[in-house]
């Protein structure tokens, strides 16, 4: 398999090409043109676009992205983003021509961080770095998953197994398997505590673009189609887990369940909680007054995976929506704990 990065800076994208079968390993939005014409004058059919995990940093590809490429955007299942094609999990394989591309879920940066492993080598996004590792204090972050999924399972691939990551801010360009084991202090040595206490402590300013490319790159909209709450305020949005929704559905006094997915969606494979009220994110601040009787009444927004719900429940308390709660997690939570849904 060739493996070739696209961009020349401290953002990487890689193309994956198998005679004329080619993927984009997280392409950057502004280069789009730049990936049509090396697509065009090599010869090459764009057959997927591999995401490593809902990037903060930079704008992933829209709606628009996506069909000048004409090809199908895969990603973990966790990952938050209705234009998601193909949803993926730990042990999946995907053929690229003749060739395997097996999915490694390496949670901790984000939730739906995985790494891609391929023929004598793993893309490893922002989980495993050069001499370092991805951040893990965005929403959702968890150093702990992170320190086990490097140790225990990129660890684990072969030492000569080259590693080609998302980011190197140093002008490196890969690294083995083997060297990172050896060389990389924020693993070497360290226990599963120490890198927690580690990462907790880095002090690291959120990106610039992180208001702009977070959520846009989870809802799926852009910034015009919906005006998006502040970061802060959607990290700090109370959160039930889907046995607590359960128990206040079958109470007295049951919430009201928004469910701010894409019409497809709440049809769709995970399908919806019975009695939930579809508003899509883009139609949520024109349908606020008819949810004027809810001001004072408890409301638990719903979503794919709890992070466009944050976002909305935002927009909520911003309205002035006193008692609003996120679905932790959102359906794929509720699916894995086998609660009832609807199609
Ligand atoms: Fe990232």
């Amino acid at each position: 398999m060739h493996v070739e990065e696209l961009n020349g800076t401290n953002c990487k994208t890689y193309l994956l090409a198998v005679g004329a079968s080619a993927a984009l390993v997280d392409p950057v939005r502004e280069r789009l043109a730049t990936y049509r014409q090396i697509l065009q004058a090599r010869g090459l059919k764009l057959a997927m676009i591999l995401e490593t995990h809902t990037h903060a940093d930079h704008l992933m590809l829209s709606r628009e992205g996506k069909e000048l490429l004409g090809a199908q955007v895969v990603m973990h299942r966790e990952s938050p983003s209705p234009l998601v094609d193909r949803h993926v999990e730990d042990g999946d394989v995907l053929l690229l021509g003749t060739e395997r591309i097996e999915v490694i879920h390496c949670p901790g940066h984000t939730p739906d961080s995985v790494s891609y492993r391929v023929p004598d080598a793993v893309l490893t996004g922002d989980t495993l770095l050069i001499g370092g590792s991805g951040r893990c204090d965005f929403p959702g972050g968890d150093a702990g998953k992170q320190y086990d999924a490097v140790t225990r399972r990129l660890f684990a691939l072969p030492d000569d197994t080259t590693v080609y990551p998302g980011h190197d801010y140093k002008g490196k360009t890969t690294s083995t398997i083997g060297a990172e084991k050896r060389d990389n202090r924020r693993f070497a040595g360290k226990t599963r505590d120490e890198y927690v206490a580690l990462m907790g402590q880095l002090g690291l300013p959120f990106p610039e673009k992180i208001q702009q490319s977070l959520q846009v790159n989870q809802s799926g909209f852009e910034a015009a189609e919906v005006q998006f709450p502040l970061v802060a305020d959607v990290a700090a949005m109370p959160a039930l887990s889907p046995a607590e929704v359960a128990a206040k559905l079958a109470s007295a006094t049951p919430p009201l369940l928004l469910d701010v997915r894409e019409p497809e969606e709440f049809v769709g494979d995970l399908g919806h909680v019975p009695g939930s009220l579809p508003v899509p994110m883009d139609a949520l601040a024109r349908r606020l007054p008819k949810l004027a009787g809810y001001v004072d009444r408890e409301i638990v927004v719903v979503c794919r995976a709890g992070a466009r719900s944050a976002s909305a429940g935002a927009i909520l308390q911003q309205a002035g929506f006193r008692h609003v709660r996120n679905l932790a997690g959102g359906m794929v939570a509720w699916t894995d704990a086998k609660l009832p849904v609807a199609h």
